[in-house]
């Protein structure tokens, strides 16, 4: 088990559009299942590298029992949509109303390397839309309507975790050279 601390909105690399991941190493492996660990301790129903300080294109889901992980995602999405409560362990306590698209395809990568496909709709499809927004800067209250995300970022001035400290953004999982690449 190595759970890690959850990166907090107000941090730059919740903001900061993530880098493709070009080596699948032990390191990536190890990535994943600190992803992994970290979300069902939690727990979540998902969890972006970018909220490990990792700004690379991986995640790591649990919907319905299912473990999956994604590298590398591209998505293809339904235009019939959903609407439902989310929420993000970066925002802790916090939930609001969320329209997305009902179904998603999502091609990638596992941590081997090897093309997958993952096919899902409702909370699954949720899942998989929210954690690639994280991959591109994007945060679920983005996608509120306006009054909504007054709302929201109302909540969150008046959560007891933010206003914290920014710590540093690191672009790849190798502690010794973070930014090298
Ligand atoms: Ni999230």
């Amino acid at each position: 088990m190595a759970i890690q601390p959850i990166r907090i909105f107000g941090d730059p690399v919740l903001r900061t559009p993530a880098r493709p991941v070009t080596t699948f190493d032990k390191e990536l492996r190890t990535l994943v299942k600190d992803l992994t660990d970290t979300m069902l301790d939690a727990p979540g129903a998902g969890l972006a590298a970018p909220q490990l300080g990792v700004s690379l294109r991986v995640f790591t889901y649990v919907v319905d029992g299912e473990i999956g992980h994604l590298v590398n995602p591209d998505l293809s999405l339904t235009d019939e949509e959903q609407e439902g409560p989310e929420g993000c362990l970066s925002l802790p306590g916090l939930t609001f109303d969320t329209r997305r698209a009902y179904g998603v395809v999502a091609r990638g990568l596992n941590m081997h390397g090897d093309p997958v496909t993952v096919e899902g709709t409702q909370l699954l499809a949720r899942c998989i839309q929210h954690e690639t927004d994280h991959l591109d800067g994007i945060i679920f209250i983005d996608r509120l309507d306006r009054e909504q995300r007054k709302a929201a970022l109302r909540a969150i001035r008046e959560a007891e975790w933010s206003g914290g400290p920014a710590p540093q953004v690191k672009v790849s999982p190798h502690s010794t050279f973070g930014g090298a690449r």
